[in-house]
Formats: structure tokens, C-alpha cells, sequence
């Protein structure tokens, strides 16, 4: 399994894989922003739209994949455009498939998602999921994300009942916050190493 990093043009060449991979969770009961009966036209359109967020630099889009390029599960990076707030992202849709549960891929992408975030200068990561089997709670406490609260009857879990969300958030350090630190900023001021 390795994790891979899409561009909008793989999204599009996925697009299939990517919607089987929704259609899957989905109907497994996770509530990810749709609900059954689900069509295949809508879940087509929605990653025609992650393609274009891709594009526009506004998203990243990870898929783990096996050995033979078969989708595994896929995770989002929304990044915060505006001028106050281009230091955080929004984890979106992590989703493994239903039968490959367990395993880590979860994780990895999760990992991985973090490598890009802070790669791409964001130092807070915030998300929310359904509280309750639909959502991941105890898969986001697991990777060290803190629960902020809830909000009730939030959003549709896929059988149309109205359920609380759970929002997290997750601080990471700034990348190269050490390395990019005078080297002689600790010991030797500037002036007195000066002639
Ligand atoms: C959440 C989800 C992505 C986790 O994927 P996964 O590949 O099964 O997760 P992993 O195997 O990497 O698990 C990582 C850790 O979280 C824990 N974990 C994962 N799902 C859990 C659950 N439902 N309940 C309790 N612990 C869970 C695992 O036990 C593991 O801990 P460990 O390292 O101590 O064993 C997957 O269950 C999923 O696709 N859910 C439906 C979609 C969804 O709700 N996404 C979140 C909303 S954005």
C-alpha cells in the first residue's frame, strides 16, 4: 500500500474508483455529506468538483492505493484561502473502504495529510464528523486530535436521522521552525560576531 497525492487530472482519470470508493462508505453508513439513496451521478459530480478545487490549488486530495493502483481509501486537504487564516486547513472525507478497515490506512493517510499541510505552512488542522457509529470520533482522539464540541443535530447520517456533529482540532509544529532559525541566534548575536 503507498499513499498517493492527485492531481486534478488523476482525480478525473479516478473518477470511477473514487466514486465506487464513496458509494461504498457511504452505503456502510458513514456520514460524509450524503445520504441513501445515493446515485452515482451525484457522486460523479462531487469529484468533478474536488478535480476543481485540485486545479485551483484550493484542495489536496491523497488516495492509499495497493500494489496494483486500486483505490484503498482517500482523504482532503481544504486550504484556508483568506488573508487571516491561510495558516490552517480543514481535514475532509477520510474514508477507507468498508472490507479494508482496521488495517492502518486510515492512519496513513492521516499522516500523510499532516506531511502535506505543514509542507504547504499550515500549522492548525480543524475538522468535524458525526458523532455515533456514523462518524470516525475515536479514530481522530486515536491520532491525537482534541475534541472541541458539538453541535446538536448537525447534519443527516445516510438513513436521514439528524445526529450531533463532533469538531477537533490538531496544532502542528511549523515546518522548518528550528532550522530556519539564525544559526547563531542563540549564542552569538549578529553585532558581536562583527568586526
Ligand atoms: C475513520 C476511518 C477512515 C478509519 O480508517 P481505518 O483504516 O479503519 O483506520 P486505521 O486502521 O488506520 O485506525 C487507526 C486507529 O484508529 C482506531 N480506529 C479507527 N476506527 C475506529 C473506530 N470506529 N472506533 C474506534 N477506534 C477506531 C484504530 O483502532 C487504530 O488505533 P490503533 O492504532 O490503536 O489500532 C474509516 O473507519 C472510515 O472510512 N470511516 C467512514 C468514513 C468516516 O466516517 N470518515 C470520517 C469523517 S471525515
Amino acid at each position: 500500500m503507498r499513499i498517493e497525492r492527485l492531481s486534478a487530472t488523476g482525480t478525473l482519470r479516478g473518477l470511477a474508483e473514487l466514486s465506487a470508493l464513496l458509494i461504498d462508505v457511504v452505503e456502510h453508513g458513514a456520514s460524509i455529506g450524503f445520504t441513501l439513496p445515493i446515485s452515482s451521478e451525484e457522486v460523479q459530480s462531487y469529484w468533478q468538483k474536488v478535480a476543481g478545487d485540485v486545479a485551483a490549488g484550493h484542495k489536496e486530495l491523497l488516495v492509499a492505493v495497493d500494489d496494483r493502483g486500486a483505490v484503498l481509501g482517500s482523504a482532503q486537504l481544504a486550504l484556508e484561502s483568506r488573508a487571516n487564516g491561510r495558516h490552517r486547513a480543514e481535514v475532509q472525507k477520510v474514508m477507507v473502504r468498508h472490507a479494508l478497515r482496521g488495517r492502518g490506512i486510515g492512519a496513513a493517510l492521516m499522516v500523510r495529510l499532516e506531511h502535506e499541510a505543514q509542507a504547504e505552512g499550515r500549522t492548525l488542522l480543524f475538522l468535524d464528523t458525526s458523532t455515533g457509529t456514523a462518524g470516525a470520533t475515536a479514530f481522530y482522539r486515536k491520532l491525537g486530535y482534541t475534541f472541541v464540541g458539538g453541535i446538536p443535530n448537525y447534519a443527516a447520517n445516510p438513513d436521514g436521522r439528524l445526529v450531533a456533529n463532533a469538531i477537533f482540532y490538531k496544532l502542528l509544529p511549523a515546518q522548518g521552525a528550528v532550522s530556519s532559525l539564525h544559526p547563531f541566534s542563540a549564542h552569538e548575536p549578529a553585532a558581536a560576531s562583527s568586526p
